[in-house]
């Protein structure tokens, strides 16, 4: 054996890790990391309970016939309604009637729409429905006179949906105005040809970088998919027609499951 390998093969004073590392540095980095966890599970531990809840899918119900919302509320999935002048107009009733009658119902949010088109009439109409109950939103368009009005009714404490959202950009407007609710209609998007879906994907995007507090109600709903597609994605809520509820529910398996589940059990012996 040369000088070199002497040297190479002899077995070193101190383990080599540790002499060439340092083990008190390691032990000073593992008591580190020791303390920062011990903290973050105590902070986690006393941390307010709504701010580790999981964000929840909910869905609304876009109509202004109460005998729909009757029938959704008794299946015990409705968290809210949505409603427009179109929608009241279907029912034949007064708008204030309507109005009384699903806060009747629902315990939820339900939207209810101004008429006016200036700022000041806005507010004014605004207000006058914010005293029918606490759980009314008032539905503003997106409309420089509309943004006017969500600001001033959002510093009231009034809660506001910016509805005939059609871009990414008019949500982030409405949530700088401070809209409590915007309302991307995807279905009038994509009956012009444009991927409704995609503008909501924007807008989630958007707000979930700058945690921005404006929920999202996916709204002029067309189809089952489009309530998928709005979970996947992220939305708060989807607004939903009756029929697609209904169609959401129904599946042919399931029907022709329980038939048969029927027929075998009538084959089973009684008593
Ligand atoms: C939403 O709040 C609106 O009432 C609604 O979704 C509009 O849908 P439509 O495009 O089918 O009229």
């Amino acid at each position: 054996m040369n000088l070199d390998e002497e040297e190479f093969f002899k077995k070193p004073e101190k383990d080599t890790f540790e002499q060439e590392i340092g083990l008190d540095v390691i032990k000073d980095k593992v008591d580190e990391i020791s303390k920062k966890i011990d903290l973050l599970e105590k902070k986690l531990s006393t941390e307010k309970p709504e701010k580790l809840e999981k964000k929840k899918f909910q869905i609304f119900l876009d109509t202004a016939d109460v005998e729909e919302i009757r029938k959704a509320h008794s299946w015990g999935i409705l968290d809210g309604v949505t409603t427009n002048p179109t929608l009241v107009s279907k029912t034949g009733r007064s708008f204030e009637e309507c109005i009384h009658e699903i806060v009747s119902i629902v315990d939820g949010p339900i939207s209810a729409e101004v008429v006016s088109t200036d700022a000041e009439g806005m507010i004014k109409e605004a207000r006058e429905l914010a005293k029918i109950h606490e759980n009314i939103v008032v539905k503003i368009p997106i409309t420089p006179d509309g943004l006017k009005a969500i600001k001033v009714l959002s510093q009231e404490g009034i809660k506001t949906n910016a509805t005939l959202c059609f871009s990414a950009n008019q949500a982030i407007l409405a949530t700088k105005a401070g809209a409590t609710y915007v309302s991307p209609f995807i279905g009038r998007l994509d009956d012009i040809g444009h991927e409704g879906m995609q503008v909501v994907r924007e807008i989630v995007q958007i707000f979930r970088n700058y945690d921005f507090k404006t929920k999202v109600i996916v709204a002029s709903i067309r189809h089952p998919l489009h309530v998928i597609e709005a979970a996947k994605c992220g939305a708060d809520m989807a607004t939903v027609p009756f029929d697609v509820l209904e169609k959401m529910v129904k599946h042919a398996l399931t029907d022709v499951g329980i038939k048969r589940f029927l027929e075998d059990w009538a084959k089973v012996p009684k008593g």
